[in-house]
């Protein structure tokens, strides 16, 4: 079994990286760091590291993504399980290289791309998985198909965080209808109020909050248990595309569950995506 996950070198993903990794025979830490990247590596028990292997992909580039398909491409024959889990919540509007909102790009369209691209490598394994970490904050969204990076529009740090939780869960039941008949499963997951680095590129009141909160906080060993459980354990063929919490299915938003909603999301992604899909 092969594991690929996006942001292993903190938080919540450092954890699952840590505890999914015996039960995988090759895990690909997909990230931007290389040194963090190395330092997850030799982190592990002597007997596990060379199980693990570092590749490149900052969901900041799109190129960067395009490249990293080609190097995953070369060290694996195909992937059983895509964990999606790195993402971030920015105080300051930041606009990429290819001309993106950094939240949109960092928590959605370097994901879509980067599944999108590992399709063919996913549905070579029998029983294929891409798990997504959302967010319940994906209840506050207010989304503008017609303005994704707040070109026209004020951005709000809050609000653009929200959107693209809310991404994540219309983006994991797309997947799992489209590809469901090729035996793929899609999740997305609430891992709970975790004490991580999240949020250290906040401002304002939502910085305040979160620093107010801190004591209150699950443990990153805590905020990994639903993305570990999605990750290693069978999970019912009429729970695919679910959004989970705590390890159980959990209700979302009614935007999260609404057919247009998802169709919206994916002909947009597809569009701004045109170039590098
Ligand atoms: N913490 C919470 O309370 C909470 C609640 C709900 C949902 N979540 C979600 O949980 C996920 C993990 O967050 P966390 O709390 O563990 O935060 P974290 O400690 O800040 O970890 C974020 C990870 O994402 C990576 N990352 C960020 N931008 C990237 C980029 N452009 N390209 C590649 N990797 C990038 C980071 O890499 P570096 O190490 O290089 O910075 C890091 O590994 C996120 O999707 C977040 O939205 C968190």
């Amino acid at each position: 079994m092969i594991l690929a996950i996006t942001g292993p070198t903190s938080g919540i993903g450092a954890v699952t990286f840590r505890k999914l990794t015996p039960h995988f025979e090759k895990v690909l830490l997909l990230a931007r760091n290389p040194d963090k990247a190395k330092e997850m590596i030799s982190g592990l028990p002597m007997e596990q590291q060379a199980k693990a292997e570092y590749v490149h992909v900052d969901l900041a580039s799109m190129d960067s993504i395009i490249q990293s398909i080609k190097t995953i491409q070369s060290k694996v024959s195909h992937i059983d399980v895509l964990i999606n889990n790195a993402g971030g919540i920015f105080h300051e509007k930041s606009v990429t290289e290819d001309g993106f909102e950094l939240t949109l790009s960092a928590n959605h369209l370097g994901h879509f791309l980067l599944t999108n691209k590992l399709m063919p490598w996913l549905l070579k394994s029998p029983n294929p998985k891409v798990i997504n970490v959302s967010s319940e904050a994906h209840k506050a969204a207010k989304v503008n198909f017609d303005d994704l990076s707040y070109h026209k529009s004020k951005y709000s740090a809050f609000t653009a965080y929200a959107n693209v939780k809310l991404f994540n869960i219309l983006f994991s039941k797309s997947l799992a209808e489209k590809y469901e008949a090729q035996g793929l499963q899609a999740f997305s997951l609430h891992p709970g109020v975790v004490k991580t680095n999240f949020a250290s590129e906040a401002g304002g009141i939502f910085k305040l909050l979160w620093i107010f909160a801190k004591p209150f906080m699950i443990t990153a060993e805590q905020g990994a248990q639903t993305s570990i459980f999605l990750g290693k354990n069978e999970i019912s063929a009429a729970q695919n595309g679910s959004y989970f919490k705590n390890s159980k299915p959990a209700k979302t938003s009614s935007s999260a569950n609404s057919k247009s909603m998802r169709e919206k999301l994916w002909y947009n992604s597809e569009r701004l995506l045109e170039k590098w899909l």
